[in-house]
């Protein structure tokens, strides 16, 4: 996108904070494309040619059994919210309070613009998932859709939020390769063992050092019995599954006084900051 014409898109409507009119609002839809959410804001949609088809409207379809359907009362931080389409279908589930942080300010622009148009209450603020020990609040549901493989370092980001945000439900959501089977945890692998996993369903993590499906900041596709367990590991009990989503609850952390460990200074920065 040129320069100017994402200036313009930034700027403040005049006369208030929602857009004038159906054709200013469809040229600062356009001016803040692409979008990756295929929002419905009147009678525009901001992404009806997506890839994904409908998305992530065909998803929420999909997973909506294992989704909470009554937030009233609840707080929910929506980590990499992007365009806000799960943001705002918390606060339509009830939800007080909703945060949607994300590191790219293009995204959360057209977070704020669906806002404003859509009448919600939800606050967006940019935020690396790493900062966010630095918010000094927990939330009743924290939404992890879609990050994890952007991550170099993604158990760090589930300890950080088992540690920092999450106060009771995790929802959470990663793209998964590899076989499907979730098989019974090894209690202990024996280091004399020489050749392949015992099984190919092992918990694993493929790494990609380039880019994937064209895109660089793809680092780790987990498979299915990898992202369970490491939601285990940073102490999540999973409560529901369906597709490559998971509904989860807080749970002890295991070998937390080890594991731990790393979050330290991150604790530190964040209490010094307040
Ligand atoms: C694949 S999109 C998923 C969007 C949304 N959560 C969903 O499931 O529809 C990944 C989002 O995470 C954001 N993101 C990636 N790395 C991040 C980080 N380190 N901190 C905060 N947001 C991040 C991206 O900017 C993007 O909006």
């Amino acid at each position: 996108m040129r320069e100017g014409a994402w200036r313009t898109a930034l700027a403040p409507p005049q006369g208030g904070h929602g857009p004038s009119g159906p054709a200013d609002l469809a040229d600062r839809v356009r001016a803040l494309g692409p979008w990756f959410h295929n929002l419905r804001l009147g009678d525009l949609q901001t992404a009806p040619d997506h890839a994904l088809g409908d998305h992530p409207a065909d998803k929420l379809r999909r997973i909506a059994p294992i989704l909470p359907e009554d937030l009233r009362g609840c707080s929910v931080l929506d980590i990499g919210c992007n365009a806000g389409f799960w943001s705002f279908e918390m606060e339509r589930r009830g939800a007080a309070r909703v945060l949607g942080i994300d590191h790219d300010p293009r995204y959360l622009a057209q977070a704020r613009l669906a806002a404003g148009v859509l009448g919600s209450g939800a606050e967006f603020r940019q935020m690396e998932v790493w900062d966010i020990a630095d918010l000094g609040e927990r939330f009743d549901l924290v939404l992890f859709l879609g990050v994890l493989y952007h991550l170099r370092h993604p158990l760090l980001a589930l300890d950080l939020i088992r540690d920092a945000v999450c106060a009771e439900r995790l929802l959470f959501q990663t793209h998964t390769r590899g076989g499907a089977r979730v098989p019974p945890v090894a209690e202990d692998i024996p280091f004399a063992f020489d050749g392949p996993l015992p099984d190919p369903d092992h918990p694993a993590l493929f790494f990609v050092e380039r880019a994937y499906g064209g895109d660089w900041t793809n680092w780790w596709l987990p498979n299915p019995a990898g992202a369970e367990a490491m939601l285990r590991a940073a102490g999540f009990a999973i409560e529901a599954r369906t597709e490559d989503v998971w509904l989860c609850r807080t749970a002890p952390v295991p070998f937390a006084e080890w594991g731990l460990r790393p979050l330290a200074p991150i604790r530190r920065n964040a209490e010094e900051g307040r």
